[in-house]
């Protein structure tokens, strides 16, 4: 359990310099899991190391893979081979983070064994119903809480059956969950997707050998296919800085006036930069230079530079590929010049908090004025000055909303205070260090 640990933001000048973003959450969990089910060495570069990921590389090791730091970033796991997982003497607890849980549970489903997973009082809220309906038709049985919550435990099957699953809701990790049950499963296990989400496990299966194929149906969705069963081979992968956590530092530096930052090496992943694409219709200045791949993600070095914002209206369709940034996004709405309109964030309540909530509550105390809608659409009305800011804003163990209010104090007449900056740590180990390092006034209560 961690420790609370209150953080107040003041108003700041310019920032200046460059900030090195650690690695992708997802694309970290994903090098651990595959890492682990495949036939010899994986070495991993650029690995997050955060608490989410390191409570992934635990239940690895507790699953029988090896998994251990060589250096900063740099992780070598040795795989048991696809199906050899084997059953765990503790409960896996995977902390805060929803992704590990729920693709783990895909993971372990089409082995012959038993996992209890748990989590802390943020995870064990979340509904786990929409992986579990799925496995259980793949063949797993499951045990858990009212609504399907962790803690809850896994019968999982070696004789799990392919399906053809189209996902109620979109989401990676159901996909996710979906294709890694289908990975040791026997067939052709398919995905379908209305709207398209993050594809990491689909390009990191391929990488590691497995056929993994995207077609079109007529009516535009996307069916995903793995075919089960294949010999997963060892890799070298170089995990890219991470977008959604890159946010919080352009956003900083597009509200104070003479800021420049850079930030090398950031996943431009399209499934994932949708932030990018609304910060730049809203008139942000964002180089994306040097544009290159880096084993099989595309990346750039981005450059920030501090400009006005104009308020727009965000499509729903947009949410999948911007999910985890209408926090910062509407720290930033709210600095803006008009009327920003979020459609689209029901996904949002089922988060690490209800973000919905704490970023409409949080923001309405430092003196900006939002609605929710029935439609579950976002409206922050920005006046182009500076909030009020003065207020404590309550994070309910979520780091998001910690960073985006962090950020919002950066540019409030009044600093903006965060009851606890400790879940900080799961996404972005050494945030506050960073960004101080570049003229933030981060600093403990
Ligand atoms: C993730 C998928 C998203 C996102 C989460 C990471 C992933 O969740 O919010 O932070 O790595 O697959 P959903 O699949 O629930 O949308």
């Amino acid at each position: 359990m961690l420790q609370a640990k209150p953080l107040r933001s003041s108003s700041t000048g310019a920032l200046a310099g460059t900030i090195r973003v650690p690695g992708d959450k997802s694309i970290s969990h994903r090098s651990l899991m595959l890492g682990a089910v495949a036939v010899g060495e994986t070495v991993i570069h650029g690995l997050l190391e955060g608490e989410d990921v390191l409570n992934t590389a635990a239940a690895m090791r507790l699953l029988g893979a090896q998994a251990e730091r060589g250096g900063d970033g740099v992780w070598r796991v040795r795989g048991v081979g696809l199906g050899g997982l084997s059953e765990p003497a503790q409960v896996l607890d995977m902390g805060n983070s929803g992704t590990a849980a729920r693709l783990l549970m895909g993971l372990v489903a089409s082995h012959p064994i038993t996992c209890v997973f748990t989590g802390d009082a943020s995870l064990n809220k979340r509904p786990m119903a929409r992986v579990t309906g799925p496995l259980e038709q793949m063949g797993a049985r499951f045990v858990g809480r009212s609504g399907g919550r962790l803690p809850l435990a896994v019968v999982g099957s070696d004789r799990t059956v392919p399906i053809t699953y189209r996902l109620p809701v979109a989401s990676a990790q159901v996909k996710s969950a979906i294709l890694l049950c289908g990975l040791n499963t026997a067939g052709t296990t398919t995905v379908i997707e209305a709207e398209p989400t993050r594809d990491h496990t689909e390009l990191m299966l391929r990488h590691f050998g497995a056929t993994v194929t995207t077609e079109r149906m007529e009516d535009g969705a996307l069916a995903v296919s793995v075919v089960g069963q294949p010999e997963l081979t060892g890799r070298e992968i170089v995990v890219p800085a991470d977008p959604s956590s890159a946010a919080f530092p352009v956003v900083a530096a597009l509200l104070r006036p003479g800021s420049e930052l850079l930030l090398p090496g950031i996943g431009m992943n399209p499934r994932r930069t949708g932030l990018y694409d609304t910060l730049v219709e809203m008139g942000a200045n964002i180089a994306f230079e040097n544009r290159r791949d880096e084993a099989g993600e595309p990346v750039a070095d981005l450059r920030v530079k501090h400009g006005p914002l104009k308020g727009i209206v965000v499509p729903a369709d947009r949410a999948p590929s911007m999910i985890d940034e209408y926090p910062i996004l509407a720290a930033a709405a709210a600095c803006a010049e008009g009327t920003t309109v979020m459609l689209g964030l029901k996904e949002l309540r089922v988060k690490e908090s209800d973000r919905l909530a704490m970023v409409a509550d949080g923001l309405t105390k430092c003196g900006v004025k939002v609605e929710v809608g029935a439609d579950d659409s976002l409206t922050v009305y920005g006046t182009g000055k500076p909030p009020q800011g003065g207020a404590t804003v309550a994070t309910a163990m979520d780091h998001r909303i910690a960073m985006s209010f962090l950020v919002l104090g950066m540019a409030s007449a009044e600093p903006v205070q965060v009851d606890d900056g400790a879940f900080i740590d799961t996404s972005f180990p050494g945030f506050v260090t960073l960004m101080n390092g570049v003229g933030a006034k981060i600093a403990g209560v």
